[in-house]
Parts: structure tokens; sequence; C-alpha cells
């Protein structure tokens, strides 16, 4: 997955603006990104990358 590739697709969240919440806000939950980012906060169908993301930022 590319930086630009759309992760949540309710809230057209791309990766590489994860990766920027994550790191400016040392975010470590799905929660704490759905409140700085809106990312999987509608369906919920994003939450699997999200921890993904998560998992290889913060690794
Ligand atoms: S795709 Fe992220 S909440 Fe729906």
């Amino acid at each position: 997955m590319e930086n630009d590739d759309i992760v949540c697709n309710c809230m057209q969240i791309t990766k590489g603006e994860i990766i920027e919440a994550i790191k400016a806000g040392n975010l470590k939950t799905i929660e704490d990104i759905g409140d700085e980012t809106e990312a999987g906060t509608v369906c919920g169908s994003c939450h699997d990358d999200i921890e993904d993301i998560i998992t290889e930022v913060v690794r």
C-alpha cells in the first residue's frame, strides 16, 4: 500500500494522513486515529488496514 492510497473509503483518508497523525500524536489505537482523522469512524471495514498501519509505524 502506498502513502497516497485511500485506507478509509468512508472518510477518504489516505495511508499517509494516518501515518502523519500517528507520528504527530503518538497514537496507538484505532479510537485515537478516529478522534484525530475520522478514519474508521463510519463502517469499520478499514479497521484491519488501520491496525496494520499502526503496527508498521510503531514497530
Ligand atoms: S472505510 Fe473506514 S469507516 Fe468505512
